[in-house]
């Protein structure tokens, strides 16, 4: 007999629970699959825990696939940095997993035409566009130091050719199913480890990828044409922070950043799954939180680490009903409830 995949369950804090409970729900329709939750961020800490207990990175890396919801928030932002949820538990959860590719795709469904806060011209030329964003180097792991009298601080920026040349192929790889083009987003005109991003992307696709159209951009340039006519973009291939906040954006243009999910990726298909959005504390435990998100990121777990793509497929298509038949929550103008939302999709999930 077949084993059961193991999903580690991380909800973490403030929505995580709320939404990744949905996104649960709507896996245990589609398949039978073992879940196994732990304590992450401000509920591990708040249980008496550092925010990323031992044993919850080592269920993470037993396991055969990882959901998360959100860490942090107000009530742990006073803590030394480093033992906050974000810099305790988040990115060294990223790094210890070694998933380096973070998958953001961004789409403006049917059914969310409306919801996105862009001109009906524009949205109607489509949109589809996926972020590619490197995830565990650059600004947020190149050391952190500040001052003891808090007159100064540094963040170091560092990246190595190895590290671009890996995510650049999957980006490219990426592209070769879509629309074969490839945004490459950089800040080259100052920063030296841009410049190197630039030129190592440029040897990757001239040496392995010459099929797949490449152009370079810069973030400011792109941040604006994300904008004025977000359909110009296939694949964008950037960096840890600007595909931080160019995901964030591209999420609005979809309607919500509770609508964008995430993959990210280890070269063996390892993956972890969480949706783009935080712990969201303004309307935690309100019951009012979009799970679509969360439940899209169960669709990328199915997709990238079970090759399960009926399953992911099921998943989607039910997420696309449900918003059609009027599932709307509150961020996309409804007045949905987030349980409501994840029962809609798992019902018309259900093979
Ligand atoms: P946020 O994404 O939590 O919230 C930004 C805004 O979007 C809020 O108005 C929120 O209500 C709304 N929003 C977010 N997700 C939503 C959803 N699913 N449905 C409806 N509305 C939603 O970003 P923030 O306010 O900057 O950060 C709050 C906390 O979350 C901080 O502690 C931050 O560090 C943390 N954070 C964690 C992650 C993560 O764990 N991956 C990601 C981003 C932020
Ligand atoms: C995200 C978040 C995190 C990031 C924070 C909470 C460290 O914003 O997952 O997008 O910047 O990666
Ligand atoms: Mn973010």
């Amino acid at each position: 007999m077949e084993t059961k995949r193991k999903i580690a369950v991380l909800p973490g804090d403030g929505i995580g629970p709320e939404v990744t409970r949905e996104a649960v729900k709507v896996l245990a329709a589609v398949g039978d699959f073992e879940f196994e939750e732990h304590l992450v961020g401000g509920a591990a800490i708040d249980a008496g825990l550092r925010a990323l207990p031992p044993e919850t990175l080592a269920a993470a890396k037993a396991a055969d696939a990882v959901l998360l919801g959100a860490v942090g928030g107000p009530k742990w932002d006073a803590l030394p940095t480093k033992e906050r949820p974000e810099r305790g538990a988040l990115l060294p959860l990223r790094a210890e997993l070694s998933v380096f590719c973070n998958l953001r795709p961004a789409l403006v469904r049917a059914a969310l035409a409306a919801a996105s806060p862009l001109k009906s011209e524009i949205v109607s030329r489509g949109v589809d566009v996926l972020v590619v964003r490197e995830l565990t180097g650059g600004l947020y792991f190149g050391g952190h130091a500040v001052a003891d009298d808090w007159t100064r601080a540094t963040d170091t920026m560092a990246y190595s050719a190895r590290e671009v040349e890996r995510v650049a192929r999957i980006a490219f790889t990426a592209a070769r199913s879509r629309r074969g083009k490839v945004t490459s987003v950089d800040k080259a005109n100052v920063l030296a480890t841009s410049q190197l991003w630039r030129k190592t992307v440029e040897r990757v696709r001239n040496e392995c990828f010459a099929d797949v159209e490449l152009e370079h951009m810069y973030v400011d340039n792109a941040a604006m044409q994300l904008v004025r006519d977000p359909s110009r973009f296939d694949v964008i291939l950037t960096e840890n922070m600007f595909g931080d906040i160019l995901s964030d954006e591209a999420s609005q243009i979809a309607g919500s950043i509770g609508m964008l999910p995430s993959a990210s990726l280890r070269e063996d298909g390892f993956g972890l799954y969480e949706p783009i959005h935080g712990s969201a504390p303004d309307i935690a435990g309100l019951g009012v939180a979009n799970p679509y998100a969360a439940i899209l990121s169960g669709a990328m777990m199915l997709r990238h680490s079970f090759g399960m793509e009926a399953g992911a497929q099921a998943i989607e298509r039910a997420v696309e009903e449900a918003l059609a038949t009027g599932f709307l929550t509150r961020d996309l103008g409804g007045n949905c409830s987030t349980q409501t939302a994840g029962d809609a999709v798992a019902l018309r999930a259900r093979p």
